[in-house]
């Protein structure tokens, strides 16, 4: 059995609770009594990708537990390099491995996998074809039902498909982005959306309004045993 924490959208700056939402999120997690294997965290780290809110950043993500970062849309590919580490980052652990890739297209919103993001991908899955794996990136492959996010998903779907389809072994796609837990399926496989740990969106059948800055940060709790994916999406309020 594996246990991974999936933290996404922490937008470092973004706004006056950023930093205490973040902090309260990565308390919790680094408390936990019991086995956690690995943080992972799908992108929006800097909401304005400044130097400053990198530093931030890292500091509130250091972790004793194995943690890898990817890019979002807010994100600048250079500033994170700089402060976070290599924005494709990929964990090799016993009998798991995790691929989160960059989807960030620079001056965009919307997202892709450019040929050298697939090349990556392909190269990293291909090294422990038995190994059961996990391909996380910040944009949903599919529209949600959160039309804002929906017009920025992830362009192109079908080469992330055509890559899952050469990978047999990947078990499930993870994303953040639409800073609402979600759980739908792309190419066959689970695509497990983090809760978005700055605010949440909502769909229309819930508001009128976009976003919602009270409802508490949240995570997503993956335990990955005997080849099954269980999720618990979990608000953190203290
Ligand atoms: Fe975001």
């Amino acid at each position: 059995m594996q246990v991974f924490a999936h933290i996404s959208d922490i937008h470092i700056g973004g706004s006056e609770q950023s930093v205490d939402r973040a902090a309260l999120v990565m308390r919790r997690l680094l408390s936990f009594p019991g086995r956690l294997d690995a943080i992972l965290v799908t992108g929006d780290i800097a909401d304005h990708a400044l130097v400053e809110e990198y530093e931030t950043a890292r500091d509130l993500l250091r972790s004793p537990v194995p943690l890898i970062v990817c890019p979002g849309n807010h994100d600048t590919v250079p500033e994170f390099e700089k402060v976070i580490g290599p924005a494709n980052q990929v964990l090799r652990l016993d009998g798991v491995t995790i691929a989160l890739a960059d989807s960030s297209i620079p001056g965009r919103d919307d997202g892709r996998l450019a040929d050298e993001t697939i090349a990556w991908l392909d190269e990293v899955l291909s090294e422990r074809p038995d190994v059961p794996a996990f391909v996380g990136m910040h944009h949903p492959a599919v529209a949600l039902g959160v039309p804002y996010v929906d017009e920025i998903r992830l362009q192109e779907p079908e080469r992330l498909a055509a890559l899952l389809d050469r990978h047999p072994h990947v078990v499930a796609v993870l994303a953040g982005h639409a800073h609402t837990g979600v759980a739908t399926t792309f190419a066959g496989r689970p695509l497990i959306v983090a809760p978005g740990v700055v605010s949440t969106l909502l769909t229309p059948t819930e508001s009128e309004a976009l976003v919602d800055h009270d409802l508490p940060p949240a995570f997503a709790l993956h335990v990955f045993d005997q080849g099954r994916l269980v999720t618990h999406f979990r608000p953190v309020t203290r």
